[in-house]
């Protein structure tokens, strides 16, 4: 039994020396330490024994269980290990040489679907006449709120969880803060023009608020603006219809609730049909089947005052698109967290260099 037990020891260490994978370590485990396995078996036959030869077999039957065992964790972190160096050579980026990852194809991301999606916009605008426009992402309260009709004391503050910079020293008016929403740059659209004209003007936006499913702190409008003589609704509502059948290559089912925006009177929300789940409910759309997408409205002559045009003169239409909900819409992505993810598995899906 004694030299069963070393002729044991040798094979086991002779047949795992080869062995490829994880698998066929296992396998080899089994064959000497399962049930019916090699060593079991000799276990038990120590039933038959002498109580001497027992005292000699059993520790050392014992002993052989525990090396094979030590033997096949090594085994095994030696397998995770070559898997590690595997991913790390993988995923390897020189920088010194741009090619090791900019143009090889595995490696690549892709232009983001938001991109993507604003480019197309873009594009129906500039086809439609519209200027494209940016704006800084650290904004004061003035063209944040006051400017658009949302003086210091007024509820609607409230409506946007804002991030204040700690500036006490600012005179009112002044604070610091990151802009909640593109409608910024209206404010500076409008001073730096006189009527008519129309712009858009998409940028990341940021409000102090819980993320899930359909929110994130983070985010993207894209706000646009007409301004001249007799604009009507009939006029807005005919722009923001020609936007979606240009995103959405068909006619979407939308649906125009009253909305109350300081800026905007009369205001709008526009909604579409949750493309996710074709309007049967689901987390992005919260169950109820629409997807609030595209604020809209006719100016407020308060705001047209704030941009130094003549509220007696000139009216216009402003929108603010959720961009990052229209590319989820589009693409059917079911979480907004995705976006900002940075992750080339997410990436790379929508377009490759
Ligand atoms: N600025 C508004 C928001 O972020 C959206 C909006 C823009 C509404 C323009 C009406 C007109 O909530």
């Amino acid at each position: 039994m004694v030299e069963q037990l070393d002729s044991l020891a040798l094979e086991f260490k002779e047949k795992i020396k080869n062995l490829k994978g994880e698998a066929e370590v296992l396998n080899l485990k089994s064959e000497f330490l399962g049930k019916k396995g090699k060593v079991s078996e000799i276990l038990k036959g120590l039933r038959n024994c002498t109580p001497e030869e027992r005292k000699v077999v059993g520790p050392k039957a014992n002993k052989l269980k525990d090396d094979i065992g030590d033997l096949v964790s090594l085994k095994l972190q030696e397998f995770e290990l070559v898997q590690i160096n595997q991913k790390l050579e993988e995923n390897k980026i020189d920088l010194n040489n741009r090619e090791s990852f900019w143009f090889n194809k595995n490696k690549s991301g892709g232009i983001h679907p938001r991109s993507m999606i604003q480019r197309e916009i873009e594009d129906v605008f500039l086809s439609m006449g519209f200027e494209v426009l940016d704006g800084p992402h650290i904004e004061d309260e003035f063209h944040n709120f006051e400017a658009l009709n949302i003086p210091g004391d007024h509820p609607a503050r409230d409506m946007q969880d804002t991030f204040w910079f700690n500036d006490p020293d600012s005179p009112e008016g002044k604070k610091h803060l990151l802009r909640t929403h593109t409608s910024t740059i209206q404010v500076r659209g409008m001073r730096e023009r006189t009527p008519p004209f129309r712009f858009i003007a998409p940028g990341t936006v940021f409000r102090c608020e819980r993320t899930d499913a359909s929110h994130e702190m983070v985010f993207n409008q894209l706000e646009g603006m007409m301004v001249g003589e007799n604009i009507s609704v009939g006029n807005l509502i005919y722009f923001m219809k020609t936007l979606l059948k240009e995103i959405f290559k068909r006619d979407t089912e939308v649906r125009l609730r009253p909305g109350f925006f300081p800026f905007v009177e009369p205001g709008f929300e526009l909604d579409i049909q949750c493309l996710i789940c074709s309007g049967k409910g689901c987390s992005v759309c919260k169950k109820t089947g629409w997807v609030e997408l595209l604020p809209c409205g006719i100016v407020h002559p308060n705001v047209l005052k704030s941009g130094g045009i003549d509220p007696e003169k000139y009216n216009g239409f402003a929108f603010g698109l959720g961009l990052d909900r229209l590319v989820m819409m589009r693409y059917g992505i079911d979480d907004i967290r995705h976006l900002n993810s940075g992750d080339l598995r997410f990436n790379t899906q929508f377009s490759a260099f």
